[in-house]
């Protein structure tokens, strides 16, 4: 067992901005397979997902400098961060102005990964790791949902839920850079960024990535 998950993220990442939203500090790896196979091998286990906290990824990275950009959208209002990762859009809703922020991911690795980076970037974000697709949205003002559609059983799951939160009035943001999965229709896109990725996650070092919200 990684008996201490802060050290082991200190230990394996560099505190850096990302790219498109470099007002913030992330602790980010530089390389996906060393850290990956650390992960495992610490943990004892093989085929593990990713360790998508240690990334900034397109959708996220779009989420963020909308909501820096645009802050009204969260200003004093309780946000959601549904698959956070490294919580760098939860992070970016603080940083905006908002109310408070619950960052939610069910990769464990994620509340240290959260605690870590929000420190860095001198905001408070809670931390949620259970899978709330199981129940009911919860009451929020804004639920943000960053680069979500990559497996078509999760993009499905998810986007029933998010539009079971937009029928109880909450207000839905997307971030995606084109992922397979993504549907289009019944949404609208609100921004479009050029977002600088790294050749380690991506087949492009520059995703057209949009900010989406579903239309009325
Ligand atoms: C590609 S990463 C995106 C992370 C972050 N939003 C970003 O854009 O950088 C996808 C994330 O979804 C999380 N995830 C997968 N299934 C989930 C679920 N049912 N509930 C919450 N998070 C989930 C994964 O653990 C992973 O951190």
């Amino acid at each position: 067992m990684i008996a201490d998950r802060r050290a082991f993220i200190l230990d394996n990442t560099r505190l850096q901005p990302p790219p498109h939203a470099p007002e913030l500090l992330l602790h980010l790896a530089d390389e996906v397979t060393p850290i990956w196979r650390m992960t495992e091998e610490e943990l004892g286990e093989l085929g593990l997902p990713p360790p998508f906290w240690a990334f900034a990824w397109a959708g996220g990275q779009a989420l963020a400098r909308y909501l820096l950009d645009h802050a009204w959208e969260v200003k004093g209002k309780r946000v959601l961060d549904f698959a956070t990762g490294s919580g760098l859009v939860a992070i970016a809703a603080m940083k905006a102005g908002a109310g408070c922020a619950l960052a939610n991911d069910i990769d464990p690795f994620c509340a240290a990964a959260v605690e870590l980076n929000a420190r860095a970037n001198g905001v408070e974000a809670g931390f949620a790791g259970e899978d709330l697709l199981e129940r009911d949205p919860p009451q929020v003002d804004v639920i943000t949902a960053g680069d979500i559609c990559y497996e078509r059983p999760m993009t499905e799951r998810v986007m029933a839920w998010l539009e079971a939160a937009r029928g109880r009035g909450t207000r839905v943001l997307i971030g995606d850079p084109g992922r397979t999965y993504f549907p289009r229709a019944g949404l609208v896109r609100l921004a479009e960024y050029r977002v600088p990725t790294t050749r380690e996650l991506e087949d492009q070092e520059v995703k057209r990535t949009g900010v989406w919200t579903f239309a009325d």
